[in-house]
């Protein structure tokens, strides 16, 4: 079985734009067969990386000096396969998720290799992490809003030789509500996420399409600068 470990990062939870399409993408993975266990980064309480000596590599190797909820979540990391990143676009991520991010340096071998170019280090034995998804909304108009958080994540994921799977990111998701609900749109938006979910699961990978199909324009830029006077 496939397990996967997700992190809401926003801090409305289910009720933000994330959790609305979060949501879609891990009933898709559970649809085919995924075991999900989900976190929400502002519940978690995790100190901020601060030793600077990488006392997790060194004097104790795979063990953070702190004990906190970055326990739990090393011991969920290390039994999937798969780890769902789900985060606000806030230029370019919310704090307690950069935290999270820096603490699972414990979590590598502190063994770096030179390959094609780039220092890289690699998951310890006991982690079977094999693949990262970023699940990202964001407020501007433009898809590209996405890319400096996709980098950070992109690097994160390849820095410890694990597989980057892909960006479902969603421009100006505040389209896809109404004061009414969710727009005829918007539905079929979360549609295109869990079908982007099933085709993980099928495939290993997203196709270019359904990617395509998510962040497609809700309205044009013409009426965007409009708005924006
Ligand atoms: C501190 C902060 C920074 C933000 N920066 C950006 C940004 O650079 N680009 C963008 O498209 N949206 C930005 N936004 C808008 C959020 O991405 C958007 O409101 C998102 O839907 C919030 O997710 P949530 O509803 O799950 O909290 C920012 C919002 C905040 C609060």
């Amino acid at each position: 079985m496939v397990r996967v470990v997700a992190i809401n990062a926003s801090p409305r939870k289910d009720q933000g734009h994330t959790g609305m399409i979060l949501k879609p993408f891990l009933e898709g993975m559970k649809d085919k067969g995924a075991e999900v266990d989900l976190f929400y980064a502002s519940e978690l309480k995790v100190k901020p990386c601060s030793c600077g000596h990488l006392y997790c590599w060194h004097k104790s190797p795979g063990e953070c000096i702190y004990q906190d909820s970055m326990t739990k979540l090393y011991s969920a990391a290390k039994n999937a396969q798969i780890l769902v990143v789900a985060s606000p676009v806030y230029s370019p991520m919310p704090g307690d998720l950069q935290n999270i991010i820096n603490r699972f340096v414990a979590l590598l071998d502190p063994v770096l290799e030179f390959r094609n170019g780039r220092t890289r280090a690699k998951l310890r034995a006991d982690v079977q992490l094999e693949k990262v998804v970023l699940v990202s909304g964001s407020g501007w108009w433009e898809r590209e809003n996405v890319n400096l958080l996709a980098h950070v994540i992109k690097e994160f994921s390849e820095n410890a030789s694990i597989t980057y799977a892909g960006t479902i990111a969603r421009p100006h998701i505040y389209a896809m509500r109404t004061s009414e609900g969710i727009s005829p749109e918007g539905e079929k938006v979360l549609l295109a996420i869990r079908q982007a979910a099933v085709e993980l699961m099928e495939n290993g990978e997203f196709s270019q399409e359904i990617l395509d199909a998510i962040s497609r324009p809700l309205f044009s830029r013409e009426v965007y600068e409009e708005y924006l006077g």
